[in-house]
């Protein structure tokens, strides 16, 4: 069988879970006016103005998935801004507005920043989202990192939070946490007349009761959501990637299941798992292909539309397509990249050569169709699952024959099956 190596524009992905559309873009000019006043949930965690370069770490390999090394350190962003911070606020002003535009009358906008950039954020968003729809300066406080002598350590992050209108939706009962210890020191520990454990506290004259098995609400600081350790298993290898913990509570308050929850700087994908994970669809936007490779990866057991062309390269693939009973057996034989290493790559061991299926991240089988390449059996590395399956059982429906392959520099090419002449 040849397979020849051809353009497409649309990817979709057959999964399980509620899914959502994944586009690599800029998000102040990506087209998205298909979502126009549609969306009840916009996330944005944007650079912060740091002046770093953020990159994702790639494992290469069985070993590398299995171990941590082989492994290539690539650039996936960066957050300096040589002018300054007037064009720093240029870039949040344009996001702010895409966001506002996208927000339904219902919806709700949370904008991630540290305290570098948040007191202009919160001009801009009183601008664009209006004062009187401020609605929260969420703290969220961490404990990662070393400790400064110079000042008091920086340990939080800013999340401001803002509604569209006046009829946000908004429902704190999905976040309820468990009661803390901690907080409740300064109240005397009893039982009610039935044994029930609670504290309580007389002020002004009245009694107060809290039960220690009723739920609390999140107040605006929030110290109970951990930092991405190193060695969590959530980690994907892309800096700044947050915990799905965070996303979790963002998502749950302000939507309900079926809701339109939209990133635009989607990195590695969090928002748009935590979407998945309540059943809310998702639209995911990011100007790095890192970021569409690792989301892709995330999202593979959900309905997932990419909405972005796949590349041309001058890559070779070979492939073997055995008929069965029902269904097509596809095995991939062998897969030169071609790889083109950008500048700046950073190769664990030094000198590393990432030669045959070692340079396959992701592959699937599926058939073209109606414009658009639908994907039904994949296979990807991962910590849980290092080794590629190079076998994937295709069941026998309409259209022509293709194979995608993501490559460890998260290239996407498309392959069509031609019979041998
Ligand atoms: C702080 S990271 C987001 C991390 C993400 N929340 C996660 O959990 O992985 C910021 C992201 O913004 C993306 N970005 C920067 N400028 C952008 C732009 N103009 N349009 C879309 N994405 C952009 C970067 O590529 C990067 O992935």
């Amino acid at each position: 069988m040849i397979w020849r190596q051809i353009d497409g524009d649309r990817e979709l992905i057959v999964g399980d879970r509620a899914g959502g559309v994944l586009i690599q873009g800029d998000a102040r000019t990506a087209d998205l006016s298909a979502y126009q006043g549609r969306v009840q949930c916009v996330y944005l965690d944007p650079p912060f103005y740091t002046g770093d370069e953020f990159s994702f770490r790639m494992r290469i390999g069985e070993k590398g998935w299995a171990e941590g090394t082989p492994n290539m350190v690539l650039n996936a962003y960066s957050d300096s801004f040589p002018g300054g911070r007037a064009q720093y606020l240029q870039l949040l002003r344009g996001m702010l507005e895409r966001a506002y535009d996208l927000l339904s009358d219902t919806g709700a906008l949370f904008l991630h920043l540290d305290s570098r950039m948040s007191a202009h954020a919160r001009i801009l968003c009183d601008q664009i989202f209006k004062e009187s729809n401020f609605i929260n300066e969420i703290i969220w406080a961490y404990q990662s990192g070393g400790r400064a002598k110079t000042h008091f350590s920086r340990k939080h992050d800013v999340i401001l939070f803002y509604a569209k209108s006046r009829s946000l939706y908004f429902d704190i009962t999905r976040v309820a946490v468990p009661r803390r210890d901690n907080r409740s020191n300064h109240m005397r520990r009893t039982v009610d007349e039935k044994g029930r454990p609670c504290r309580t506290i007389r002020a002004g004259g009245k009694l107060y009761t809290y039960y220690d098995d009723e739920p609390v609400f999140p107040d605006d600081v929030w110290a109970d959501v951990s930092h991405l350790q190193q060695k969590d298993p959530q980690r994907t290898g892309y800096d700044t990637q947050k915990p799905l913990a965070l996303l979790n509570r963002i998502v749950r308050c302000c939507t309900r299941p079926g809701d339109i929850v939209a990133d635009l700087c989607c990195g590695s994908g969090t928002t748009l798992a935590a979407a998945a994970e309540n059943d809310c669809r998702f639209l995911g936007v990011d100007l790095s292909p890192h970021a569409i490779s690792v989301c892709r990866k995330r999202l593979l057991d959900t309905t997932l539309e990419i909405r972005t062309p796949f590349d041309r390269t001058d890559a070779r693939l070979e492939a073997d397509m055995m008929p069965g009973i029902g269904y097509y057996t596809i095995e991939l034989k062998s897969f030169d990249a071609a790889l083109r290493i950008p500048e700046g790559t950073v190769f664990h061991p030094r000198g590393l050569k990432v030669e045959g299926l070692d340079a396959v991240d992701q592959w699937s089988v599926g058939f073209l169709r109606d414009g658009a390449y639908k994907t039904y059996v994949s296979s990807a590395r991962r910590k849980q699952s290092p080794e590629l399956k190079t076998l994937l059982e295709l069941p026998l429906l309409r259209g022509q024959v293709a194979i995608s392959v993501v490559d460890v520099l998260g290239t996407r090419t498309l392959w069509a099956a031609e019979p041998d002449r």
